[in-house]
Parts: C-alpha cells; sequence; structure tokens
C-alpha cells in the first residue's frame, strides 16, 4: 500500500483534509501530521518535524502545504534527503516526478489553480522516474547538498 506523508501550516489545513480524504478513496495509507485548525504556526516547524518523519522511511513520498506552497518547498529543501516541488499545474507534476525525482510536492491553500490539486497528485503518483540523464543532474544536486553541509561550498564557490 503506498504511504503518504502529508502536512499543513494553517493557511492550508481545509486544503489537506480534501487531500487526505482523496487519497484514502485510492486505498493510501496516509500519515497526517497536522495541523488540525487555523491557529497561527510557523510552516518551517512543521516542514522540519515532516521532513524529519519522511527521512526515517517507509513512505512513498510526502505533501506540504501552506498559503502559498512558497515557504514550506523552501524549508522542506533544507533538510537533507528532500527534493520538494512547488507544482502548479499538470506539467509541472509530471515533472517533479519524472525529471526530478521528487519525494515531496508542495500546494498552496490560497491559491487559485486552474485544475484540482488532486488531479495533480494524481498525475504525480502516476508517474515514473525517468533515470537516465535526469539520474546524474538529480545526483549533482544531492552532490551539492552534501558538499555545502561539509562546508565545501560557500556563497563565493
Ligand atoms: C502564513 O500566513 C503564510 O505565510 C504561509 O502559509 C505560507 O504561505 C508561506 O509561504
Amino acid at each position: 500500500m503506498e504511504k503518504i506523508i502529508i502536512a499543513s501550516d494553517h493557511g492550508a489545513f481545509v486544503l489537506k483534509d480534501r487531500i487526505i480524504s482523496f487519497l484514502k478513496t485510492k486505498n493510501c495509507e496516509i500519515k497526517d501530521m497536522g495541523v488540525y485548525n487555523e491557529d497561527s504556526v510557523d510552516y518551517p516547524d512543521i516542514a522540519g518535524n515532516t521532513c524529519r518523519e519522511f527521512m526515517k522511511g517507509g513512505y512513498d513520498f510526502g505533501i506540504l502545504l501552506c498559503g502559498t506552497g512558497i515557504g514550506m518547498s523552501i524549508a522542506a529543501n533544507k533538510i537533507k534527503g528532500i527534493r520538494c516541488a512547488l507544482v502548479h499545474d499538470l506539467f509541472t507534476a509530471e515533472m517533479a516526478r519524472a525529471h526530478n525525482n521528487a519525494n515531496f510536492i508542495a500546494f498552496g491553500g490560497r491559491v487559485k489553480y486552474s485544475l484540482a490539486v488532486t488531479d495533480m497528485i494524481e498525475k504525480f503518483r502516476n508517474t515514473k522516474f525517468e533515470g537516465g540523464r535526469h539520474e546524474r543532474r538529480v545526483a549533482k544536486i544531492m552532490g551539492m547538498e552534501e558538499r555545502c553541509q561539509s562546508g565545501l561550498i560557500s556563497p563565493e564557490k
């Protein structure tokens, strides 16, 4: 069974509930990391907790939601091992998996998309990583992360 981890800040918990209901109809197992109401929280805390839980293993991918999806995606990409894509249509949903092998996708609860977020999630779910030259490029991204964490990449280099 596909296992998906999901979280939102106060700007998207309604969207989170909608996504969870949808994914349950697709027989996905869901780990819901909150939040559950409009009380204001700081999205970097939610992104950090969720990504660290993801990195323990056992999840197929994760979904992060905030007002725009921007803050969550920026924060998630600071966590080692995470490649979070901010998706806004079917094309970016497909490419996030096919070319970038994203392990998280982000959406905004306050964004007016031209199609349902669940359609974009379905596109992502039903797409496979193409590998090949994209494997090399993704490996380069992860190499940058390694070198950055070892202090080998400075703002000047
Ligand atoms: C919270 O007000 C808002 O800043 C947050 O949900 C998100 O949009 C940040 O990128």
